[in-house]
């Protein structure tokens, strides 16, 4: 595990690259981040022997594929994994003085208490994770997550550390019915409501420190599982719209603010999608169990 401070968006102070709202300037770029939702996939051999795979790929690599060899904060790319609950602390420790980081897949808004078959942000941190799921589609349609549940997942998972992933996306029908983007401003707005970025509190915080407290993932739903992926146009189109949604909905200067694109990500789409401005990276389901094309997927968003 790496992130004892500078490096990853805990670090903060990432400066914007590329298109769109609230762009600080030309040349420099975001941070840019690979990610691989596991789901409910892998066994504890099967994981170890993954995490082995990946260290080696990434180690053979060139070592400017990976955020601290570069000097520049914004070069480079953060990896991460969410593997499921009973999986965490053995990536951590197979992972352990990699840069790769770990999150959950879900958490509970409390802190403790009766709710079984939960866990908490704490415990999430506590086994060594630093960055949190919250809102992704499964768990909007296998579990009712509201985004009101959503926001208070988010602002539990910043109170203790852990960057949150807000996954928003519509599904085939509200895209065809021309509900895109009503559903993620809903999405957006409502999830990001309690964050300590929002507006108010983001006074307090140092421009690049709120823009690296959240990650948004513009994940949908009919891409999902599907092999039908957005065509780079479309994803730049929903990117660009939530980048201002950001900003209007917290007061962070959204240029900054990382965003992902997910939904049938291979290494052959990756290339057209990162291209885009405003696509800074992605959050890989089916192809991250595979490390190999999970590196060579983290090989082209460099
Ligand atoms: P797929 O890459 O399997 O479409 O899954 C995307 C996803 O849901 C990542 O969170």
């Amino acid at each position: 595990m790496s992130g004892e401070g500078g490096g990853g968006p805990h670090g903060g102070g990432e400066a914007p690259r590329g298109g769109s709202a609230g762009n600080g300037g030309p040349g420099a770029r975001r941070r840019r981040i690979v990610a691989g939702n596991w789901k409910m996939h892998l066994l504890g051999a099967a994981a170890a022997a993954y995490c082995a795979e990946l260290r080696r790929g990434l180690a053979a690599a060139d070592g400017s594929a990976l955020t601290p060899a570069s000097p520049d904060p914004g070069a480079g790319v953060q990896v991460v994994l969410f593997p499921s609950f009973p999986l965490i602390p053995a990536v951590v420790r197979d992972l352990a003085g990699s840069e790769v980081e770990v999150g959950g897949q879900d958490l509970h808004p409390a802190e403790r208490g009766a709710h079984t078959g939960d866990v908490s942000a704490p415990q999430l941190a506590d086994a060594g994770c630093r960055w949190a799921l919250c809102g992704h589609s499964e768990r909007r349609r296998d579990h009712g997550e509201s985004d009101e549940l959503i926001a208070r997942k988010l602002a539990a998972a910043a109170r203790h550390g852990l960057t949150p992933v807000l996954c928003v996306g519509e599904t085939r029908e509200q895209r065809e019915a021309g509900e895109t983007f009503a559903v993620l401003e809903r999405q957006l707005r409502t999830g990001l409501a309690s964050h300590p970025a929002a507006a108010g509190a983001a006074v307090a915080l140092a421009a690049g420190t709120a823009a690296a407290l959240v990650v948004v993932a513009y994940e949908p739903v009919w891409a999902i599982g599907t092999g039908l992926t957005a065509s780079p146009e479309t994803a730049q189109e929903a990117h660009d719209f939530l980048r201002r949604g950001i900003c209007s909905a917290t007061g962070v200067a959204a240029g900054g603010v990382t965003l992902l694109y997910g939904g049938s990500v291979t290494p052959a789409n990756a290339a057209g999608l990162i291209a885009q401005p405003d696509v800074d990276g992605f959050l890989v389901g089916g192809a991250s169990l595979d490390p190999g094309q999970f590196l060579a997927i983290i090989a082209c968003s460099g």
